[in-house]
Formats: structure tokens, sequence, C-alpha cells
């Protein structure tokens, strides 16, 4: 095994080396990024199926090609999508494919580094980058997109942030990978709950931890803490239960929030016999418990060393 490396690691070497790096397709792969391989139809299909994509979206392409995703997106959905290729012959091709598909007012193509694209007004975004491009990528995910953005990338993963879904598919003699990702809304830190008086007497703060999308947090009440259940984020939308125990015996009150900036709104409902209406909750932040959702990255830690870790 070792062997074999070291034989692949001398041959790219050399080939760096020779003039052969000289050669159209050498220098593309040696010169940006990632090289070009296009996604296959198949898969541009499988991964637009995945995004669910509804007429308002707008899409973008990071690493486009030739405008493959952007264009089949336009043509089928009807929606807005942006390219972004660093390689002028690729955005060239791009427009050809936007005109034949006659889609050319739907679409835009930027010839530029992805990494100096603002991206923030996407609703799904697609990419077939690279592990570490996707790593490198992946604080600016956290930055510019709005909580509920839809994430697609085809054979690359995030490292430790899990995808919510993954498919693969059989197409040309080899497996492609799918990866799916809904962008969390960033919840963590201390609420303090306004809760219907059937819920308690008390003042009630609820603390939440977060990691990307995974989340866990307790109930204060007085001084006691309560884990929350089945607590779930998705996009904006919380999700959690609290039972509370009593002599007659526990009883279940399911909360449903959505988040916008440092407030929380919604209904909670209990599991009580007697058919009771869903009561309104709501809940406000303190802005400096609100903590970073890629814990590793902000904390200044190599993203070589991340992955290094997660490999
Ligand atoms: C693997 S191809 C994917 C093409 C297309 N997204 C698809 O799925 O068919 C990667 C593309 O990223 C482009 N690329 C590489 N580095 C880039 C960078 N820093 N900024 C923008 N595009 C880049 C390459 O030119 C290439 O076209």
């Amino acid at each position: 095994m070792k062997k074999a490396i070291l034989a692949i690691l001398g041959a790219c070497l050399l080939i760096s080396l020779t003039p052969l790096a000289q050669e159209p397709f050498y220098q593309d792969v040696f010169r940006w990024d990632v090289p070009y391989v296009p996604t296959p139809q198949e898969v541009v299909e499988e991964m637009l199926s995945m995004a669910d994509i509804g007429p308002n979206d707008v899409l973008y392409d990071l690493g486009c090609g030739d405008g493959r995703i952007v264009v089949t997106a336009a043509k089928r959905f009807g929606i807005k999508g942006i390219g972004v290729d660093i390689d002028p012959a690729r955005i060239t091709e791009c427009h050809v494919n936007a005109v034949n598909a006659e889609v050319e007012d739907q679409v835009t193509f930027i010839n530029e580094d992805l990494f100096k694209v603002d991206f923030s007004e996407a609703s799904v975004l697609t990419l077939y980058l690279l592990n570490s491009v996707n790593l490198r990528l992946r604080p600016k995910l956290f930055e510019l997109l709005k909580p509920g953005t839809r994430v697609v990338s085809h054979d690359f993963s995030m490292a430790d942030w899990e995808a919510d879904e993954k498919t693969d598919l059989f197409v040309d003699h080899k497996y492609h990978y799918i990866y799916f990702w809904v962008i969390p809304a960033n919840l963590s830190g201390l609420w303090t709950l306004s809760l219907p008086s059937e819920l308690s007497r008390f003042p009630v703060k609820l603390e939440i931890e977060q990691e990307f999308q995974q989340i866990e947090g307790h109930l204060k009440i007085k001084n006691m803490q309560i884990p929350i259940e089945e607590a779930r984020i998705v996009g904006d939308k919380l999700t959690f239960n609290w039972v509370q125990k009593s002599t007659n015996g526990p009883r279940t009150w399911s909360f449903e929030g959505r988040a916008t900036g440092h407030s929380l709104t919604g209904l909670v409902s209990s599991d009580s016999r007697e058919k009771q209406p869903n009561l309104n909750w709501k809940a406000e932040r303190e802005p400096n418990s609100m903590r970073p959702l890629d814990p590793e990255t902000d904390r200044g830690k190599s993203l070589a060393e991340v992955w290094s870790r997660i490999r």
C-alpha cells in the first residue's frame, strides 16, 4: 500500500516537472483549486431532486464548469441560476449552453475565484469541488447563507459537519455520492421564555448548546435543570419536548418555534387527554450568550488539523 502511494506521488511529481505539465489537461489540473470534471447529467438530476427546488429558489453553483447544473435548474424549474468558475474557457461554454437551452435570461455566469464571490443570495448551493476545498469553504457557508438554504455536494463531504441526507448512484462505471445539508439557524445561548401560565408559574430559561445542526439543551427553573427532549433544528424551525412529571403521571409539552435573530416564536401543545388549543410561546436570547456553529474553525485550529483528525 505504502509503495503504491509513493509510486502515485512520484508520478505526480514527475508529471509536474516534465513537458507533460505544459499540456492543456495537466495545466488545468495544476492551475485551479479543482480540475474540471463534469457531473454526469443523471447525477445533476438527482442533486436537483434532493434540493427540492421551488419556484422562488435562487441556485448558485460554485465551480460551475460548463454550467450544466445551473442551466438544467433554470430550464426544468424556471428559476434564477448563477454559476461561478475561475476558468474563462468554462464560462464561454456556459454561455453557449445557456443559449442552446434558451435560458440565457435566467442565468448569470461569473468568471471569478469562488472564494471571492458573495453568494448570500443563494437558497440552493451546489458544489462539486474536493473535501479540502469544501472544508475551506465551510465557515463561509455559515457566515453567508440564510438558515434554510440547501447545500448539495457531489462526491465530497464537509468532514465533521454530518450530512442531513446522503445517497449514491451508479453511473458511468462508478458510484457517485451526493451529500445534502440544510443551513441551520444558530440557536445557541441562553433564552428567556415567555410561557402560558399552564406551563409554569415561575420564570423559565432555556440554555441551548449547538454544533452545526446538532442541538441539546435544558430548561432552568428556579434552581432546577430539566433536559429538553427530541430537540431538533431544521433551517429556522426548532422543535423540542418538555416532559413534566407530576403525581398524575408525566405530561409532554411539544414546542415548535421559528427563529429570527435573537427571537423565537411559536406554538406549544400538550399530550393531555382533554382537548386543548395550541398555546403561544416566545423567547428572547441574551445576544452575548450566542456561540459559533462551527467550533473547530472558530477556535482557530488549522483546517488541515481538523481534517486529519476526522479521517
Ligand atoms: C469538478 S468541476 C465541477 C463542474 C460543475 N460544477 C459540475 O458539477 O459539472 C470543478 C470546477 O471548479 C472550477 N474551479 C476550480 N477552482 C476554482 C476556484 N477557486 N473558483 C472558481 N472555480 C474554480 C474548475 O474550473 C472546474 O470547472
